[in-house]
Parts: C-alpha cells; structure tokens; sequence
C-alpha cells in the first residue's frame, strides 16, 4: 500500500512487513529519505530528517545553504551545488556546467507496475502491488526525473527506477544516472558483497564499514565473475536467522555500482545504478532515458529472510519463461566431453547411451559451426559444418528425436572472430576504438551491437538456424568482457552511450528471440556465471553458474548464488573427473547430489565414464524426478556453511505446505574419531511429525521425529566414510 499524507506532506509505502517513508521539505519542495525499516503505522516522521536542527532548510538559513545540502538525506541526490557525497545524477549542459538539484512537482499513485522502456523489469497485476510516480525536477537544467517505487503485497520488497526527461529546449549529456539511494543513519554496519573470478564466482564477502566511499562494481561490460550487482549492510549481529539487513540487487546486466558512503555525521549513502565509467548519455530536448530497475529488500530475520524474500519475488515477479514453474530436461552437454572435437556420429553415440539411461536432452556446445575446430575463429558464422554434422543439423536433431530425446544447442551472438567471413566482410562491426588495433580476449572481438543493422544480422542468423530443425534449447554465451569502447556507427558525442546500447541491443535480441520462440528454453552463460543477474532472469529461466562444475568449488558457488537467486535457476551439472577446472576427484554420488540443487544435468562422455558411474546415472535421473518439483518450488534455507566452517555444508528446502522437505549435508574433509553432527532444521513445521529417510543409506533407518524436535533440538546425521561425501535426507509428513 502506498498513501501520501497531505498535511505532514509523507509518502508511506508498505510492504507486508516493512515501511518506507519520503518526506518533501521547505519552500523549494526538497524529497528527502524519512525511514526504511520495520512497518509503522504513524505518518508523524519528518522530524527525522532533522530539519529541526542547524542549518536547518534553506528558506530559514539560506546563510548555510552549502551545509543544508551536504547534510540534508535527499531521496535522489544530485551534486555540484554542496552536497559534497556522491550524487546519484550527473549532468553537463550545452553551456559545459554540472551542478543540479531535485525539487517535488507532483505526484501519482496507481495499482500494478508500469513496464521500464526497453528493460527487464520486476513485474505484478493491480492486485499484486502498488506504484509511486514522483516526478522532481531541476529548472534551471530543463530536466525532470520520475522516481518510480513499487511495493510488492506479497513480499518484503520496494523497486526502483529513475526516468530523466530533457523540459529544456537544448540538449545536455547525462554523465551519471543511479536508479536507487538510501540516505540513512549509519548503525556501525557490515557491507556483504558478491565476488570471484572466473570458475570462482559469487564467493561471499563480509566486512565492516569505515568511514568514506566503499563500492563494488564492474566496467566490463557485462554483471561480471568478479563483482556482483548486490549490495547489502547488515546489523554487526546479524546472522542467518536474525537481525537488520539492508540489501540492493540491480536488474541489469551490464556496468554496475554499489557503493556505501559513511559520512562525516555518521550518515551513510548506499546507491546503485549504472557505472559512470565512460557513461554519457546526450538528451536532446523532449528526449528520454530509462535507468534500470533495483530491487530494494529490508529485514530484520536475518539471511535467510532475505534470501526469502529475493526467491520470492524473482519466481513469481520476474522469470517469464513457461519454463520458470516447469521441471526442465534433463540434459547432457557436450562441451567437457568432447570440446571442439566431436561430429554427428560422437554426439549420436552420446545421445544413444544418455538416452538408456533416462537423460532427456543433448546440447551440442561450441564448434558445430564455421570452420571452428578451436576458440580461434569463425564466432560469428553462424552456418552449420557439414564436415563435422555431416548429414546436416536437422538429421542430427531428427536422430536425436527419435531417441526419445530434445535437442539444444550453442551460440555466442555477441563475438566476432578476426578469423571469420563475417569480420572478413564487416571489420567496422567489432567495438574498436578507430586507429588502435583492438584488444583480442579469447581471440575474439566483441560486435558493436550499438548499430541496429548488427542485431538485425546476427539475430536472423540465429534464428534461422532455430527455424531449421526442432531445437527446444539454446545455451547463449558470451565468453569475453568489454574493451576499446568505440562505435564505427555512434557520431563522436553519442560514443559515451556504447556499454549501455550494447546491453538494450542484448536485451532486444532475448525479447524477439523468446518471442519468436515461446517454447524455447533458454539458458544465459557467460564464461560460466559472468553474467548470472536479473537481468538475464528476466528472458531465460536458467543460467549456468560456473565453468567450474567440481563438487566441492561448487559448494562455495551455489551457496553465495543462492543468496539471491531460486535453485531454479542455477544451472548444475554432474561433470567428468578428474575434474577438469581443479582436478579433483569426487564421488560420482556427490557430484549429483550437489547438482541437484540446481537445474540438474550431465557435462561428460556417458560413453568413457567407469561402468559404476554410469550405473549410478538411472538412480541421479530417478533421484531427480522424485525431488525436483520440492527444490525448484520449496523454501530455500541455509544451515551451514563450508565457506565459514570449512568442515561441511548443508542447505534445506522446504514445501509451501511443510509437508516435505530435502536436506543436503556434505562433508568436505573427514575428520578422524569424530560423532555424527547434529543439525538445526528450519521451515517445518513444529506441530507436524516426519518420517525422515537417509536416501542415499540403506544402512541408516528411518526415523519419526517431530518438526519441533527437528528445528530446535536437531538431527543427527551420521558422519560419513571419506572425504567429499554427501547425504541427501528426505522428510515427509508421517
Ligand atoms: C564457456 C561456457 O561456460 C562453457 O560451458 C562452454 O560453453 C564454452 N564457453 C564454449 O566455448
């Protein structure tokens, strides 16, 4: 619910459990932040913006302008005029000059949630939630800004987004544009944050918060292994099940910053939005531009509340895909069993064992097409090798339809090869700088996806492979980051607006690529999880977590992805070993186990694995079967972490109607004469009794226990032989 109180000149906005507040100040219609926190039922809340105290506002002090506006918690601060924090806005006009700041115009208040022009957005019917327009403006710049807020009934969560409008009649550049900030008293916070690497992503971090600008980011043109666009500071005590967090995700899949201003008051400025990094964005007059979505989460449960509340909302609020309520084939790539070296007798030989042994995909990955036999060349030719799928794509996928099986299959839209025809043919489509020898990355380039002809190109390469045989799957990658930012195709003022014109054209290919082909599943990657964020979600219900599919690195990975995101959405497969990223050597059991946490899926030669391997494969698919509609639909909760304990990991799921639940527990290193551990459950419920089940021990018996027994006093789960050894442990309503 959103209401405006008149009098006291309050927006409140309401979620089931948490408040908002927005006040407007002095004669020149300030918007400043009230509180975010716990829900009120008082309006009476001003007094915290302290314009009771020096220097007061503007219109009784106007002496201490300067210190009004560097003090003053702006709902939507810009700079230039005193407010010596960091602004959320940045402009230059015509005339060179930066400097502005936001006062309230008018305001509307309407059911549901107005889509973002040409972005991927969080998304509700009337009854689902409730949107603020507060339109502000700065006159002397020519320029309004809508903040829009929406407040979702049904979760603890507030979006946000920013439009800037050019009112003048000239143009200015926008050098800056955040999409959400919270002016707020700084409560000696932690700052938890997202971060890796290649094969390492999304590793949480927690430290404290000092004084000055903290901020993750990334300018390498995509979301990134190594930043994440998610910000949160937490309450010092703060744990799994209790205390303060204030969390901000980003729907955007490009340049990002998060960032945490601790003051000279003790205030602190948390924002996010896109980088400013080469950012410059010209407004002509009467022209528009659209700052992505972030998904704002307050609590004071905890991380698992958090994470609740984020699962929530992209399983019901932003995954469109028919796919994002539906259990997904089982698929086998073959990308870690062949590379570059297969054809269509290898795949088919693969598809014929995979398909005994119930898998119900095969994905054929990077090298059917051009004349790549390595990841030197021919991105961008977008033609099938008949050498190598010899009989051609539509008799390969025929093959695989008759096996019972669907069939996927690879692309990279977004490179170009210097050895390929299409660069041969158009060398000015590769983002250049013009005269410098561009910078290769994986010996590729990336394409100027600024110029609509690219997309146009490219898009209808695609797809007119996809019209060609009954393909049900697409794995869309994008294997390098950005560099030399430069368009052949964009006049020199308008170079500044490339990184953010690459992700719209990204986005537009997804849209017309999933419109075109509504039963398409498809699953984002990058490099393995650069660009696992929700702006991806929004057009593919899945996106592959990490090249690195090694059980045990994988704990770590899932752990920290699932903060934020559904199970449902992380893709997990079960690979070869020695693994081929960290050569360890893991259970075939637990490397399905783990797997099964997410999407659930094979990357191996089914033909070449150990027969006992391959014969634990019919159980992993039966295992699958059984459990996945509880992993992708149930209540996600964290118990342990190996990430901080370094000794085990453990998560449950948990059914809506806390009939069932799953828990996975694995042991990473064995200790020696050690008892079983016992383990706190979460999200039973206390009245109900459950029969639990080791699923993958005979030699442990079943059991009746108690929900309330099982959350506050525990289970024992027995300490298992060996290293990296995993239980699964079933509980059903007895
Ligand atoms: C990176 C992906 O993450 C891998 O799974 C694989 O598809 C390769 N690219 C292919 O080049």
């Amino acid at each position: 619910m959103i209401t405006y109180n008149e009098n006291e000149r309050v927006f409140k906005l309401d979620t089931p459990n948490t408040t908002y507040m927005i006040g407007i100040v002095d004669e020149e219609n300030f918007v400043g932040h009230i509180y975010y926190g716990r829900k009120l039922e008082d309006t009476d809340a001003s007094y915290l913006m302290r314009t009771g105290e020096p220097p007061f506002v503007p219109s009784r002090n106007n002496r201490e302008r300067c210190s009004f506006y560097d003090c003053f918690p702006f709902e939507y601060p810009a700079s230039g005029l005193g407010d010596y924090r960091e602004g959320c806005i940045g402009i230059r006009t015509a005339g060179g000059h930066a400097g502005a700041v936001l006062s309230y115009v008018s305001h509307e208040i309407m059911a549901g949630k107005p889509g973002l022009e040409g972005l991927p957005a969080t998304f509700g019917t009337e009854e689902e939630c409730t949107t603020l327009k507060l339109l502000c403006e700065d006159r002397y710049v020519g320029m309004q800004v809508e903040l829009l807020y929406t407040v979702f009934h049904d979760t603890d969560v507030i979006t946000r987004s920013v439009r800037v409008t050019n009112t003048g009649t000239g143009h200015f550049y926008l050098t800056k544009v955040y999409s959400a900030c919270i002016d707020m008293d700084n409560r000696d916070y932690d700052m938890v944050t997202l971060h890796g690497s290649w094969a390492r992503e999304r590793h949480i971090q927690r430290k404290t918060l000092g004084y000055g600008i903290q901020s993750v980011s990334s300018f390498r043109g995509e979301s990134s292994h190594q930043d994440h666009p998610f910000l949160a500071l937490v309450d010092k005590n703060t744990t799994q099940e209790n205390g303060e967090i204030y969390a901000m995700n980003f729907v955007y899949s490009g340049n990002f910053r998060a960032q945490a201003e601790v003051t000279q008051f003790d205030y602190v400025r948390m924002t996010m939005g896109i980088h400013p990094e080469n950012f410059c964005w010209k407004l002509e007059s009467g022209e528009s531009f659209q700052a992505p979505e972030v998904v704002m989460v307050y609590t004071d449960k905890g991380f698992d509340a958090m994470t609740a509340a984020f699962h929530r909302l992209y399983k019901k609020h932003l995954i469109r895909s028919e796919y994002r309520d539906r259990k997904r084939p089982i698929l086998i790539n073959n990308w870690e069993a062949t590379y570059f070296d297969f054809n269509t007798e290898k795949l088919l030989s693969i598809a014929r064992e995979a398909s005994k042994l119930g898998i119900e995909m095969l994905v054929m990955d990077d090298g059917w097409f051009g004349r790549r036999n390595a990841d030197d060349c021919a991105l961008g030719d977008w033609k099938v090798n008949e050498e190598k799928i010899n009989g051609g794509l539509k008799y390969l996928v025929d093959e695989v339809n008759k096996l019972g099986m669907k069939f996927g299959i690879w692309f990279e839209p977004e490179m170009i090869s210097p050895d390929s025809d299409l660069y041969r043919e158009h060398p000015d489509w590769a983002i250049a700088i013009p005269g410098r020898p561009g910078t290769e990355s994986r010996q590729q380039f990336v394409l100027d996806l600024s110029r609509q002809e690219v997309v146009d190109c490219i898009y209808e390469k695609v797809a007119s492979v996809l019209r060609s045989a009954n393909i049900e799957y697409v794995k869309w990658d994008m294997n390098r980051q950005l560099t030399d930012i430069g368009s052949y195709g964009l006049p020199a003022d308008r170079q500044g607006e490339l990184y953010h014109r690459y992700v719209l054209a990204v986005y537009q290919m997804q849209d017309r690529l999933t419109k075109e082909f509504p039963h398409l599943l498809l699953e984002n990657c990058s490099g393995g999880g650069a660009r696992f964020d929700p702006g991806m979600l929004y057009f593919s219900p899945q996106i592959w977590c990490s090249d690195d599919a090694d059980a045990i690195e994988r704990l770590e990975i899932q752990e920290g992805t699932a903060l934020l995101y559904p199970l449902s959405t992380m893709g997990a497969h079960v690979s070869d070993c020695p693994n081929h990223t960290v050569g360890r050597v893991t259970p075939f059991e637990t490397r399905g186990i783990v797997a099964l946490a997410g999407t659930f899926g094979y990357e191996l030669d089914v033909t070449k694995i150990p027969q006992e391997d391959r014969d634990m494969i019919p159980g992993q698919v039966a295992m699958y079967h059984k459990y996945n509609d509880l992993v992708r639909e149930g209540d996600y909760y964290r118990i342990a972490s190996y990430s901080q304990n370094h000794k085990f990991d453990c998560w449950q799921v948990v059914s809506g109607d806390r009939k069932q639940s799953l828990v996975t527990f694995v042991q990473v290193l064995n200790r020696a004469n050690f008892k079983s551990r016992r383990i706190l459950l979460k999200g039973l419920d206390a009245g109900k009794r459950y029969n639990v089940s080791f699923v993958n021990d005979d030699n442990i018996e079943d059991k009746v226990y108690s929900g309330e027994m099982l959350m506050k006093a525990g289970l024992l789960v027995p300490n298992p032989w060996g290293d990296f050894r995993a239980r699964l442990i079933f509980l059903d309503e007895a």
